[in-house]
């Protein structure tokens, strides 16, 4: 039974501004119709009717996956497009040499040309959200319009949309990120839709003094869904440097130890290190009476509370994870998160109406379609190469659904922060754990941190790319404030979080990895838990604090204390060569990077 949309072309809020904003860009655009979005179920629901007739979703198989779809993009459109993503800030100097910089006047005349009739036969759909709860203090809200349903839709999962959201409009108390979105793709009269529409010329802009986010050409993931990375990072980095708080590329998670005692996390790793399997992690067995619980797997908002004491919230109400690689052995929770009320993007549909992909399940089915919609069988698999699921493909599930989801993820003045996690994936060098001796040695190490580049990407496999604090693709403005901007949060601190460095992927001679990683990263997180609550011992080394052997838990673990020096071992010779390489940094940002970066690169060379 398939429901029609009712098209509300009546708006849901009297605020001028937005009324205004709202009639401009439709005079600009010229859609078919408006439609204020009120974020219910019925509206979801058809929606998702319409697009099903469209082809752009296909219902699968409600018996196996209640309220889940399935989507397949354009081939051309399928991830984050970093080299046509910009910062259009007044002066190119503000957006460092970490960003693409583009003149703001001459990018608003170009892509003012090509908004014009850009939604021409299509609807267009205003759409708010919040980040973070309504009304807390960390919240910020933004009105999307957007010519794709598909984003309203997901948006729908990955934060707080609709009536609600109109009504804190209304009250007129906080500013309202205006974030345009167009597929770029208008309908002549008469002209047959595509399943996926999108422009072959696409753009991803912000304009960081304006608090504005202009996306042109593509329905993917970060480049369409505005709140994620646009708004959540880019725009909310710039904020956050102007306010005195933390915008940051992290997760949150909650640890709870024997006793019911609760110390929170926020850690942060490059695109494909793991993030949302150690948000979601489930300890060992023989770590009875330890839990963790999740509280976000991508964005930490985070800011000092009025006690000195670090506070974060996860502004998401979503995971948009990465399929591929995530199964019932690395990641139960994501697999039981998934179960219902998911739309997963690029990856293989199954002969019974269910979905699949590399690494889900020990053995591939023995047919199904790939991303591409094309008949794809193991064997097909091994001739040509081709896997099933698109690599970057995707869920878009809610967090509230996540098994392990902590109590508070929703609480408006978010969980207290007692530390920061930095790591990379680093076969060599980087010890499995080691703690920062302060909170500017520690903001060193998330300024230096890098991960090594895999067989699948361009380039030198191995070579080591410097992701500082994860943000390298999503820092608003200039790498060398941020570092200074992370150094001063410090005088908000009664108590500074403390700051560790993890590396879950060092390997031995032969290649093989040293530590086994997934629930075993418990064993590190324990003590990392404990060195907060003052309650484990560690050796000073000339790096930072690490634990011994004998401070960690090894019960149900066969791991000897030779491989553990092994794996914990600092190599001077290579950290010379590591504390050499960060020079790359330093040379990029040198005009404006901190004096304390300069000391703390001096004092660790003395110590090596
Ligand atoms: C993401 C990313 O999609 O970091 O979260 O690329
Ligand atoms: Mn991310």
């Amino acid at each position: 039974m398939n429901s029609q949309l009712q098209i509300r072309t009546e708006p849901l809020s009297r605020n001028p501004h937005l009324l205004r904003w709202v009639e401009k860009i439709t005079r600009l655009t010229q859609p078919a119709a408006i439609h204020w979005v009120d974020g219910s179920q019925e509206e979801f629901d058809a929606l998702c009717d319409e697009m099903v007739t469209h082809g752009t979703l296909t219902r699968l198989n409600q018996q196996l996956w209640p309220g889940c779809f399935y989507a397949r993009s354009d081939p051309s459109d399928v991830q984050r497009l970093e080299d046509r993503t910009f910062i259009c800030s007044y002066s190119r100097e503000a957006a460092g040499p970490n960003n693409n910089w583009a003149e703001p006047y001459e990018m608003r005349r170009h892509l003012r040309r090509l908004y014009d009739g850009c939604m021409r036969g299509r609807t267009m759909y205003v759409l708010p959200f919040s980040m973070g709860p309504l009304r807390s203090p960390f919240s910020h809200i933004g009105v999307q319009l957007t010519d794709s349903p598909y984003v309203v839709a997901s948006l729908r999962t990955m934060a707080r949309i609709g009536l609600d959201v109109f009504r804190e409009i209304d009250r007129n108390e906080k500013r309202v990120v205006p974030c345009l979105h167009s597929v770029g793709a208008p309908l002549a009269p008469g002209q047959k839709d595509v399943p996926w529409p999108c422009n072959a010329e696409k753009y991803i802009l912000h304009f960081p003094e304006s608090r504005e986010i202009w996306s042109y050409g593509s329905a993917y993931g970060g480049n369409a869904l505005l709140e994620k990375k646009c708004l959540g990072l880019r725009i909310a980095s710039v904020l956050g440097r102007d306010h005195g708080w933390l915008a940051e590329h992290m997760l949150i998670l909650g640890v709870e130890d024997p006793h019911g005692e609760k110390t929170y996390v926020a850690a942060a790793f490059p695109s494909a290190c793991g993030k949302t399997n150690f948000a979601m992690m489930i300890p060992p067995q023989a770590l009875a009476g330890w839990k963790v619980t999740t509280v976000g797997d991508d964005i930490a908002w985070m800011r000092a509370d009025e006690t000195g004491q670090l506070r974060g919230i996860n502004p998401e109400t979503g995971f948009f994870g990465v399929a591929p690689g995530t199964s019932a052995a690395t990641n139960p929770n994501a697999m039981a998160t998934m179960t219902r009320n998911t739309i997963f993007t690029n990856v293989a549909l199954t002969p019974e109406g269910g979905v699949w992909w590399e690494g889900m399940t020990p053995e591939p089915p023995p047919e199904c379609l790939d991303w591409r919609g094309e008949r794809w069988t193991p064997q097909i698999g091994l001739q040509t190469g081709r896997p099933a699921a698109h690599p970057n493909s995707r869920f878009t599930a809610p967090v509230s659904q996540c098994p392990s989801v902590d109590p508070q993820w929703e609480a408006p003045g978010g969980v207290p922060i007692s530390a920061i996690i930095f790591g990379g994936r680093r076969a060599s060098v980087m010890p499995l754990v080691y703690q920062a001796f302060n909170w500017t040695a520690g903001v060193y190490v998330g300024a230096t941190m890098g991960s090594e580049t895999t067989a699948a990407a361009a380039g030198e496999v191995g070579r080591v790319r410097r992701d500082p604090m994860a943000m390298r693709p999503f820092c608003g403005y200039h790498m060398g404030d941020y570092f200074r901007h992370w150094i001063q949060m410090q005088r908000r601190f009664s108590v500074s979080p403390k700051i560790f460095h993890v590396n879950w992927f060092r390997k031995d001679a032969q290649g093989q990895f040293l530590w086994p990683g997934f629930s075993e990263n418990m064993r590190v997180l324990k003590w990392i838990v404990e060195r907060v609550q003052g309650r484990s011992l560690a050796l000073e080394t000339p790096i930072g604090w690490m634990p011994r052997y004998d401070d960690m838990s090894w019960e149900g673990l066969d791991f000897s204390r030779g491989r553990f020096e092994e794996l914990q071992s600092v190599d001077r010779a290579a950290w010379r060569r590591e504390v050499l390489a960060h020079e790359e940094l330093f040379i990029d940002l040198h005009d404006r990077l901190p004096p304390e970066m300069i000391y703390e690169r001096e004092l660790l060379i003395c110590r090596l």
